[in-house]
Parts: C-alpha cells; structure tokens; sequence
C-alpha cells in the first residue's frame, strides 16, 4: 500500500481503518480490537482514525486497553485523534448543552486523556473535529503549536473546516495544518465542486474522507449508484464497497479514505480497491449514478 507523507517522519497509509463504530461492536475486547489492527497491518493500513468523543468518549480507551495487551502494535501504527466536541455524555455527562471547545486549557486536558487512554506516549496526529464559532484562532493556533512543540503530538489538522476556517486558524500558528478531514463519497461528492477540495488540492495537503461508503448506505440501498457500483465491481473482481473507495483514491488530489466497518471479513478486504481500474469514463459513470444526471 502506498503511503502519504504529512510532515518530516510521519506518513499514513493511503486507506485508513476508522474506529468511531469501535464500541458499537458486540466484541470490543482486547483481543478483537488486536485482530482488527492486525487484519489491517496485513494490508498495509497502519493508520487508525480516532476522536475523544468516539462511543461516548469511551472508543479511546477500547483502543488502548488493546494497545496495552499487546504494545508491540504501537510501534507499527500511526494514531490521528480529534477534540473540541464536548457533548453531554461521558466524562462531560454534566454539560448543559453539546457544545464545542477550542480553548486553551480544554485543548491540552483533551490531548493528556487521549494520550492516558489509548497507552500511548505520542498523538501522531491531533484533528480539531469541527469548526468551532467561538473560535479565538490567536489561541487555539498557540496551543495547537504548543502541543507539537511539547512534544505529545507530532503534527496537527483539522476536520470539517471551510477554506475560511482553514486559513484564520492557519494564519494564527508557526506550525502548519497537516490535514482537513471532510465527507467525501460518491453520496457526498459535493466537495468536489463546491471548492472544499479545491483549495486543499491547492495547497497539496492530503484529505481524509470520512463515510467513504456514506456510512454503509451505499452498500443496503437500491438504485443507479448501487447498479453503477456493481457493473465496475464485477469487471474487477471486487466488491462494490472496493468501487466506492477506489472511486475517492482515483482523484488526483491525495484522498485517504477512512473506512469504518467492525466487520472481520471486510476489514481483510479494505485494500481491493487498490485491484480497481478507474479511468475518466469509469469515473464518470460513476459520478453521473450519484448525481442522478448526466453532467451538463
Ligand atoms: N471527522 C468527522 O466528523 C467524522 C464523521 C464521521 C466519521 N468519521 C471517521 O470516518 C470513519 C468511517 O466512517 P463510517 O463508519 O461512516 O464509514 P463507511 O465506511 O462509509 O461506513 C461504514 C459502515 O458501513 C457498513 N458497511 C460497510 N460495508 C458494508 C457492506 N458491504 N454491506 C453493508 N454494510 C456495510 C459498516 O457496517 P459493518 O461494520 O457491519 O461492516 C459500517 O456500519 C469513522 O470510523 C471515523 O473515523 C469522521
């Protein structure tokens, strides 16, 4: 699997494996949680999406009691996490209304249970998850620069942010934002055109594309996407959902998909899209399925 550089001595794996769904799944022991990580490795996927807030602020700590059974795994991932979303549940149980942080001191709080949970000694990348309209950018830039230079995170993005967003926080920091974690899938395609895309393509900074297979809906429902999907998929000897994704890997902006199934079987087959030839037509058929018209 090819990998993505995102700053000096880090790369991430072009597919990234999601752990939102982690503690949805009936099997969250550590064993589990291991052979979901090795199903991964085996491929090449060594990048694991993480996020404070993921089951109830308790998908971290899932991860680490895993990474502790076996902590010769933490030598051979790289862990991206996010924070800002305070929501009442959890450790936040007694917030009055869901809100977002992006101050200082919640920042660093955030970052010393992230590290405490999932055992490990560094956030290879720390994500803030939404864009907050509180923001003061003057400090959410500094203590974004101050983890990095304290050493617990080595780099930092962001996730679901404007260019405008991007460019006040940005702006406000000496480190620069590695990353912006969007929707993006053939059901939500329009970041493509709507210039979400553009201006990190501008930029050459990689994208993460969370609900690649728009959060499993793509794969259950009927209709033109789903025959589209299933035509390449039979040409290449793959399933739809390797379709999906190779759909997002074709485009010439670096997109690093990141895949959220708990599914054992469909872990292990996370990187056939890799198998997929997609050329401009095959694109566009597929483009044009989703939009439900031809492009005018
Ligand atoms: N930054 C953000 O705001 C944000 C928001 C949402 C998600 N994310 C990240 O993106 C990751 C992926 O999101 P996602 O889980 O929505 O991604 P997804 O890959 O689009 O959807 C995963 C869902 O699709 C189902 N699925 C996959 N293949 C299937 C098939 N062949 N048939 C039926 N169902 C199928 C999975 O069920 P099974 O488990 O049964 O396979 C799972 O429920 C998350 O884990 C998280 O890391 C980030």
């Amino acid at each position: 699997m090819n990998r993505i550089d995102i700053t000096q001595g880090l790369s991430f794996s072009r597919i990234i494996y999601g752990m939102w769904r982690l503690s949805d799944d009936d099997d969250t022991s550590p064993a589990h949680v291991q052979a979901k990580i090795e199903a991964c490795l085996a491929q090449g996927i060594t990048t694991l999406d993480q996020a404070d807030i993921y089951g109830g602020y308790a998908a971290e700590e899932v991860l680490g009691t895993a990474l502790k059974a076996a902590p010769a795994l933490k030598e051979q991932i790289e862990v991206v996490t996010k924070c800002d979303i305070v929501a009442p549940m959890g450790r936040y149980a007694d917030a009055g209304v869901k809100y977002y942080d992006t101050s200082r001191a919640h920042i660093l709080a955030s970052v010393d249970h992230s590290l405490r949970l999932m055992d490990i000694d560094k956030i290879d990348t720390l994500l803030i998850h939404r864009p907050d309209p509180m923001m003061n950018h003057h400090e959410t830039g500094a203590a974004l620069d101050e983890v990095v230079t304290s050493g617990k995170v080595r780099a930092v993005g962001v996730s679901n942010f404007k260019l405008h967003d991007w460019t006040l926080l940005q702006s406000a920091m000496k480190t620069p934002l590695v990353t912006n974690q969007i929707e993006l899938s053939l059901t939500a395609q329009q970041g493509f055109t709507n210039g979400d895309v553009a201006y990190l393509q501008e930029r050459n900074v990689p994208i993460m594309a969370w609900s690649p297979l728009g959060g499993g809906t793509m794969m259950t429902g009927t209709g033109a996407v789903q025959d589209a999907l299933s035509k390449v998929a039979a040409e290449n000897g793959v399933d739809n959902s390797a379709v999906a994704v190779a759909w997002l890997l074709a485009h010439p902006a670096k997109v690093l998909p990141v895949m959220g199934t708990n599914n054992i079987n469909r872990i292990k087959a996370l990187s056939d899209a890799l198998k997929v030839t997609m050329d401009r037509e095959t694109w566009f058929e597929l483009y044009t399925a989703a939009r439900g018209a031809e492009v005018p």
